[in-house]
Order: C-alpha cells, then sequence, then structure tokens
C-alpha cells in the first residue's frame, strides 16, 4: 500500500476542458501543467486525468486508439513527460486513466481482429465463430467485418470488448480465462501501465474495473482474480504506484481484486445520492446536505458502514464531489450546503476526490452532446477561471471553445472566490488544509459514529482523538456528550460554540473538536 494515498486529496482533470494552452479553443497537457499551481493551492496533492491517448472521440477519449500515444490535441509524450515533472515538484502525483475493458473500433488491434483470416490478434477481442450467432444477454455487432463472427461491445457501439475470457462458458468460441487469448491481453494491458509507469506516471484510475472476464460469478471472482496478478505486478516493481478502480463495490475491488481504492459513485441506491439528491420523481429533495430537507443521515450510513468496515483493513474509498459522468453537485446544492459536504469529505476516512470547477461552485450546464457526453456533457464545460475572455479557459473566439463557457453575468470564477475569506474555494483550501494538518483525519486513521440521531440533528464522528459534528439544517442544534469534555474547537464553518460537554451548532454549520 503506497503510503502517500494516506494523505492524498485528488483532484480530477477531465482534459478538453481544464486550460488551453495553445488558444485552439480545446484544453491540453501544456494548460493543465500551467494550472498546477491553482491546484498545489488548492491543496490537492494529487491528480487524476482523463483519459489523455489517442481517440477519435466518440466516447470523450475512452474509446482509446492508442495506449501509447498521446492525442495530438493534447500535446505530446513530451508535454505529459513535463506535467508528470511539474507535477512531481509541486508534490502532486499524477494519475491517468486505464482503459482496460474496450478500445476503440479504430485500434489496430481490432482491425486486425476483424480480418477474415486468424491471425495474432484474432483473440484480442470477444468474437463468436458465427455471423449469424449474436452473444445472449450481451451487446453485439455482426455484419459490419469481414471476419465471420460477431463481436460483443462493452459500452457504446465503437468499444469493442476486449477478450479476458468468461468464466461460465456456454459456447464453445467462449475462451476460458486462463487460456492464452485473454492471458495476452491482460499482459498487454500490463505492457500499458509499464510504459506510462516508465515515463512517471504514479498510477491509474482504472475504467470499468468490473468488466473484464464475461458471465462472471456475483462475486466477480474471475475479475477479481485479473486484477490481483496486477497488484502483484505493481507490489514487485511498482510499490508507490496506486490504483484506484471504477467499481463501487469496495468489498469486490479492495478485498477481491487488491486495488488500493473504490470510487464511492452515485449508482443508484448508493448512499451518495442520500447526502446530495435524494429525490424520488415528483417528489421532495431529501438530501442530508440540503438545508431543511428533513434528510437522515442514516441512510447514508447504512449503506456506507458495512462497506468500510468490511474494507478499512485493506485499501480505502474513495467518495468524491463528483466525476465527469455525474451530475455536479451545484446541480441540487447551494454554496453553503456545499461547504459543508466539502467539511464532510475532507474529515472522511478514505482518499476523497475533488472534481474540477467543484471548488468554485460550478453549475451543471445545460449543453447539447459532446462526443459521447448526452446528460454528462453538462458536467465538462471549461472550467472558470476569471472574467478576462472566455472566463480565462482559451483565448480562441467563443465559436471554436471545446464547449461554451457559463455566460451569465454572476458566472462564479476562481478568481472572484479568492478575494472572498467565506467563498466556496476558499472554504475548501481550509478543510483540505484541515486534512492535512491532523493524521487523525485521513485515510486510515479510525471512524465511528458518536451521534447520528434522525432528521437533520447534530452528526458526530470521531476521527481517532478527534470529533467532527455538523448541523446541515437551518436552526440551531446542539448535542451533549461526554466525549466533548475538555476539547476546544479546532476549525469551524458557521458557528460552534463548546461548553464542558455540549456543543451549540449554529444553522449549516460544521465544527471540528479536538
Ligand atoms: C466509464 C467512464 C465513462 C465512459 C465509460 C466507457 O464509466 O467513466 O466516461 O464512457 O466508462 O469507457
Ligand atoms: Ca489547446
Amino acid at each position: 500500500m503506497p503510503e502517500w494515498l494516506k494523505d492524498a486529496v485528488f483532484y480530477e482533470i477531465y482534459p478538453p476542458s481544464f486550460r488551453d494552452g495553445n488558444g485552439d479553443g480545446i484544453g491540453d497537457l501544456a494548460g493543465i501543467t500551467a494550472g498546477l499551481d491553482y491546484v498545489r493551492e488548492l491543496g490537492c496533492n494529487a491528480l487524476w486525468l482523463n483519459p489523455v491517448f489517442d481517440s477519435p472521440f466518440l466516447d470523450g477519449g475512452y474509446d482509446i486508439r492508442d495506449y501509447k500515444k498521446v492525442a495530438p490535441r493534447y500535446g505530446t509524450e513530451a508535454d505529459l513527460v513535463r506535467l508528470f515533472d511539474k507535477a512531481h515538484r509541486l508534490g502532486i502525483r499524477v494519475l491517468l486513466d486505464l482503459v482496460p475493458g474496450h478500445t476503440s473500433d479504430t485500434h489496430a488491434w481490432f482491425q486486425a481482429s476483424c480480418r477474415a483470416e486468424p491471425n495474432e490478434y484474432w483473440g484480442r477481442y470477444v468474437w463468436t465463430d458465427h455471423p449469424f450467432a449474436g452473444i445472449a444477454g450481451h451487446p453485439y455487432i455482426s455484419g459490419m467485418k469481414e471476419r465471420a463472427g460477431s463481436y460483443m461491445l462493452n459500452f457504446f457501439a465503437s468499444q469493442p470488448a476486449l477478450n479476458y475470457g468468461w468464466l461460465n462458458r456456454t459456447e464453445a468460441w467462449m475462451s476460458a480465462a486462463d487460456s492464452p487469448e485473454a492471458l495476452a491481453t491482460r499482459e498487454a494491458m500490463k505492457d500499458v501501465m509499464r510504459y506510462w509507469l516508465d515515463r512517471g506516471c504514479d498510477g491509474f484510475r482504472v475504467d470499468m474495473a468490473d468488466s473484464l472476464v464475461k458471465n462472471d460469478d456475483e462475486n466477480k471472482s474471475a475479475t477479481a482474480a485479473v486484477w490481483r496478478d496486477v497488484r502483484t505486478m505493481l507490489d514487485h516493481d511498482y510499490p508507490e504506484a496506486a490504483l484506484v478502480s471504477e467499481w463501487s463495490n469496495p468489498v469486490q475491488a479492495i478485498n477481491g481484486g487488491g486495488f488500493h481504492m473504490d470510487f464511492y459513485l452515485d449508482h443508484v441506491g448508493n448512499g451518495y445520492n442520500t447526502l446530495l439528491r435524494d429525490y424520488e420523481a415528483g417528489g421532495a429533495d431529501r438530501s442530508y446536505f440540503r438545508k431543511d430537507s428533513g434528510g437522515d443521515i442514516r441512510r447514508f450510513l447504512d449503506d456506507y458502514l458495512p462497506k468500510y468496515e468490511n474494507t478499512r483493513s485493506r485499501g480505502y474509498i474513495s467518495m468524491f464531489t463528483c466525476n465527469h459522468d455525474t451530475p455536479r453537485p451545484a446541480w441540487t446544492l447551494s454554496a453553503d450546503e456545499m461547504k459543508l459536504y466539502f467539511a464532510f469529505l475532507m474529515t472522511m476516512p478514505g482518499v476523497p476526490f475533488v472534481y474540477y470547477g467543484d471548488e468554485i461552485g460550478m453549475k451543471y450546464a445545460d449543453v447539447p452532446t459532446k462526443e459521447g457526453g448526452y446528460q454528462r456533457t453538462g458536467s465538462r464545460t471549461p472550467m472558470q477561471w476569471d472574467h478576462s475572455v472566455n472566463l480565462g479557459f482559451s483565448d480562441a473566439g467563443a465559436e471554436d471553445l471545446y464547449l461554451p463557457v457559463d455566460t451569465a453575468p454572476d458566472a462564479v470564477t476562481a478568481a472572484d472566490q479568492e478575494q472572498d475569506p467565506e467563498s466556496l474555494l476558499n472554504t475548501a483550501r481550509k478543510w483540505i488544509a484541515v486534512r492535512h494538518r491532523y493524521p487523525d483525519l485521513q485515510a486510515d486513521a479510525p471512524f465511528a459514529v458518536l451521534s447520528a440521531a434522525g432528521g437533520q440533528d447534530i452528526f458526530a464522528y470521531q476521527r481517532g482523538k478527534l470529533v467532527c459534528a455538523m448541523n446541515p439544517s437551518g436552526t440551531t442544534k446542539q448535542l451533549r456528550d461526554e466525549q466533548l469534555e475538555g476539547k476546544n474547537v479546532l476549525a469551524v464553518t458557521g458557528a460552534a460554540e463548546l461548553s464542558e460537554e455540549t456543543l451549540i451548532l449554529g444553522p449549516q454549520s460544521f465544527a471540528l473538536l479536538g
């Protein structure tokens, strides 16, 4: 387990939308490198970049044409190495995005696998042995290629599934997970990982990590075995490299697959939604962080605690503000509500992730789809730096921008919020700094619920010797507990008063006590 993860606070960057270094209207690696000082000032000491590889961009770059080539629109390999170098000088680690489950249908491996005659890449993707036979229960395409078979899709139609084999094999053409062709795919992916680790990257966020072995069992044990094998390679050759999975099942991903971290996504029924956007169609929003919503923290705890208890000795759950696939928190929360969410995120166990722009409360924009984004596009608009042209994102003409910038006169910007000590940006900075200051707030320090009454009464938890307490409601609340005796208020958003064993928290307030 890399030690640095204990104190890591990640910043996720969607590369075309962060900063344009050469004025062509699209964000790039030079722009990200120039923006690293901002990331450092925010207090983040790790980055996750969405795919920066050569791609036709039918799915925002998750459709890779060449794993070892930087997309020309973002720059060159030398630009990426410069980004790693500057990041490392600033004490920032960099994770790239590994997309192991599929490639673009323009990838050379896939093109070879489509030929009529068998070749080295025939087994690299999932193909049936007959063009008139489909793949029950899975999306597939037939009739488009010379090869007499149908091929399986992993996501969009442009993303054929790489072949890691099948656990439950019902057809003769299904490879076993330990067949030579499935093992060759696995080795090819390890080779990609080595390639970038050798050039200075610090690990990977792994896309659809649970999707590799098909017809896997309910514990995804065959897919987990592939990742344990990858983890063995890392432990041996790159012990400082970190892996975070897009799996959203930490028991399977961490305990089974050996991932260091697993994302706590916004899947239906997951605890994230109960915090930020807890509503049923047509009903009221009962999110815990919505002021006076009547939300109940126990709905989050019921989901989170068993996952935390079962995985805490082996790895970390990664909670986030949102990501490039989900609506931004500003969709449902006000700036004051987001301030409390940041305080919570930075004082919870595991490794937190901030999505670019959430630290200033960027909107979930109403924009047309771009590059396979569909409703996700609204969370991918350009970073809002200041009130210069295109909000500081790019010097290009507005019509050349990757996506439009927020044209509202009151569009939030980092520069404005810099000036205001109470802004969301400065509040996020404060709580990130607080996390770095106290080892008891970091990834592996113990967590225990101190008080979680229903409604929006104070929710309080212990982190090592510290206590965190929050009141998301619009009225003052009080908590009496002998654990509070002798403590002081170490940091606060809103208003907190502590006398002996009684804590009084003002409306929408969060306090750290120790
Ligand atoms: C993941 C990515 C998403 C992408 C999909 C297919 O969910 O986060 O953006 O479209 O996988 O690769
Ligand atoms: Ca550019």
